[in-house]
């Protein structure tokens, strides 16, 4: 069974800015990235640092050795603290699928942001 809990309004979350909320027994932290909606803990497995204060940005990965490639524009997560990344699509972290954050699912309802847990 989910849970729901209520964000804002979709005015209070405008693109490029982001809010914290206490739910399902933590902290999560709700990005609004260019009008897509993301909502996973605030607070980064390695070793507790504010990944609500975490820059988004993009990837640099790499097919084969020598041959990088700028990816995944606005889907990082960085933690301040020790620079983890983390795909908001998945909350996995870049360097191992299996480590990451829970990620929530958002939803808009007339006009508030809703985050299932
Ligand atoms: S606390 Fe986040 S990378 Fe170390």
């Amino acid at each position: 069974m989910t849970d729901t809990v209520t964000v804002c309004d979709l005015d209070g979350l405008p693109p490029g800015s982001r809010r914290v909320i206490e739910a399902f027994g933590g902290q999560i932290v709700v990005f609004n990235v260019a009008g897509r909606l993301y909502a996973v803990d605030a607070v980064c497995p390695h070793a507790g640092g504010p990944l609500s204060h975490g820059r988004i940005t993009g990837a640099r990965l790499a097919d084969t050795p020598f041959e990088h490639r700028w990816d995944l524009e606005d889907r990082i997560l960085v933690c301040p603290w020790h620079g983890w990344e983390f795909d908001l699509e998945t909350g996995s972290t870049l360097f191992d699928p299996g480590v990451g954050v829970a990620k929530y699912e958002v939803a808009v309802v007339d006009g508030t942001v809703l985050v299932n847990g």
